[in-house]
């Protein structure tokens, strides 16, 4: 196995195995960030192009969702190749430039690995689908006979996040003989079967050529999932097993299985060949009593804590999710992850700027015009919980545009909606296109600057007044306080400790951290008075020396 200490020691980055612990990351959805050629899509040379901004916001890695060849059925979670580089994105030249150039101003760089499904154009499927029921080249996926007398039914009443069912005929892809096959998600990304070995030799492979490339972490897409209880007769279940309430303690048919921690252990070993070890983060949407088990130090290390992503803006529900995401990473020895939006969700400003009586699906069907949107508080509150998240101890995951305070666009016209969500779930939810709309670098010119050929999805015009260009030449714009804070943290990041102070008001939260530093946030109470100390950042100004509601204020005292 070959060590890369080499890479480390030509860069910025430091030498601290424990780099990640505490690490502001910050997710960037390629093909929506910067388009370097004008064809609309963003691509590695676009990201290569932004890196001065990358800088600017002091990040310790960036986390790239797919950039791989894909026929974009599920916006790259389809992936044809997990050790290329799509071409309508670059080549792995320019990865390599882009790694190196990353690497060479301290920011790491976190690659997706999607090892639940790959997509209906890989090599494995197609030779599958090519193949006879039976084959070693079938074996690889989850292929069945149908129920029925001609086997016109699926094999079990598993359903889809994207189809309704979880089976498809083997005809629609081509095949030309008479049986069914799985796929959690959309049809074009049939799912692995993860008891044939074959196919965990592929994924440690795949691992191996990032990590050898000096890749520093990997996000697990899916990763619950796994595992599936194939055993004869399949069992019938026609409900998400993934939901985080229910909790199948390991024991369940399509997710969240035992099992699935030994494929980790293994890809653990391998991570821990290197210097400094590989690191990753497991998307797993399972109950919180489970994500220990996917944050351990002997499996992936770290799990996304999803809580904050449905937490109305409100100083009870922010406490009690943190103490308790604070006590289940500790329990593991793993750290904290804050995070508040990704590619998958409604944008926090949005959100925010919504009644949270409001049923937010119907609101996005109805193009966010049933209810009003206030943009200005939404995006006033999504910047005070930032600030309030940042201060925990711990990792915080950002989402590309937040730092601009960017709002969803809910109003893409549906002839230009992307997403399989919506179009291949009997448009029962509008999708997520509406968070990954091309992010305005300029507030005018050909798609807001994000590249010369316009944007792969519409931008609407509310866009020029969230741009880079604009909100950089306002102290007081959420990009400007991003970036003074992250700035500031990076300085004040300290021991993962944290206590709680007591405030005159249920609806003002104040805690601080063992060398001073306090973070104290009115949620929604009348203006608050300002405790004694030194005032490093405020996400909104105080009103007479009050801290207003929406705000949260970082300080120090002696
Ligand atoms: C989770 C990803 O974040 C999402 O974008 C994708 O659609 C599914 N996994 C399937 O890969
Ligand atoms: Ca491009």
């Amino acid at each position: 196995m070959s060590k890369t200490t080499g890479v480390a020691k030509k860069s910025g980055l430091s030498k601290d195995k424990n780099w990640w612990r505490q690490a502001a990351i910050y997710q960037i959805y390629p093909r929506s960030f910067a388009d370097s050629n004008g064809d609309g899509i963003g691509d590695l040379q676009g990201i290569i192009s932004r890196i001065p901004y990358l800088k600017s916001l002091s990040l310790d890695a960036v986390w790239l969702s797919p950039f791989y060849p894909s026929a974009l059925a599920d916006g790259g979670y389809d992936v044809d190749d997990y050790r290329d580089v799509d071409p309508k994105l670059g080549t792995l030249a320019d990865f390599d430039q882009m790694l190196k150039e990353l690497h060479k101003i301290g920011i790491r760089v976190f690659v997706d690995i999607v090892p639940n499904h790959s997509s209906n154009l890989h090599i494995w499927f197609k030779e599958a689908i090519a193949a006879a029921p039976g084959s070693k080249a079938r074996s690889r996926y989850i292929f069945r006979d149908g129920r029925g007398i001609n086997g016109e039914l699926p094999p079990t009443d598993w359903v889809s996040h994207f189809a309704p069912s979880a089976w498809t005929h083997e005809s629609k892809m081509g095949g030309k003989h008479n049986q069914w096959y799985m796929h959690w998600f959309a049809p074009e990304q049939p799912d692995f079967d993860w008891d044939n070995p074959e196919v965990e030799k592929e994924f440690l492979k795949t691992l191996k050529f990032w990590s050898d490339r000096g890749v520093d972490g990997f996000r697990i897409d899916v990763a619950h999932a796994l595992k599936k209880d194939l055993s004869e007769p399949l069992r019938n279940l026609d409900v998400f097993e993934d939901l985080p309430e229910r909790g199948n303690k390991g024991k369940g048919i399509l997710a969240d299985r035992d099992e699935v921690f030994k494929i980790y252990k293994g890809w653990r070993k391998l991570f821990d060949q290197y210097d400094p070890p590989r690191v990753a983060v497991a998307e797993a949407n399972v109950h919180s009593n489970r994500l220990p088990l996917y944050a351990s130090t002997k499996t992936l290390g770290q799990c996304f804590d999803f809580r904050f992503i449905d937490t109305p803006f409100e100083a009870s529900a922010y406490k009690t999710n943190v103490q308790d995401a604070l006590a289940l990473a500790a329990k593991n020895k793993s750290s904290s992850t804050w995070t508040i939006s990704n590619h998958d969700q409604i944008r926090h400003a949005t959100k925010m700027g919504l009644n949270p009586a409001v049923d937010r699906r119907s609101w996005m069907l109805s193009n966010g015009t049933s209810h009003p949107l206030d943009m200005k508080s939404g995006s006033q509150n999504a910047l005070a919980a930032t600030l309030f998240l940042l201060a925990l101890p711990g990792c915080t995951y950002m989402y590309q545009g937040e730092e601009l305070g960017l709002h969803e666009v809910t109003d893409i016209p549906e002839s230009q909606i992307q997403d399989p969500q919506y179009l291949k779930n009997n448009k029962i939810e509008k999708g997520r296109d509406g968070c990954r709309v091309p992010l305005p670098w300029t507030s005018s010119g050909s798609s807001f600057g994000f590249g010369s050929g316009g944007a792969h999805l519409p931008q609407p015009q509310w866009f020029a007044d969230y741009s880079v260009e604009k909100e950089e030449k306002d102290p007081l714009s959420a990009l400007s306080i991003y970036r003074k804070a992250l700035e500031l943290r990076k300085k004040l990041v300290t021991k993962e400790e944290i206590k709680w102070h007591k405030t005159n008001d249920l609806s003002v939260l104040h805690f601080s951290r063992p060398n001073g530093w306090h973070c104290i946030t009115n949620f929604r109470a009348a203006a608050y008075p300002m405790p004694k100390g030194e005032i490093l950042i405020t996400s909104h100004p105080l009103v007479q020396g009050k801290i207003p509601a929406g705000t949260t204020v970082w300080f120090t005292k002696k």
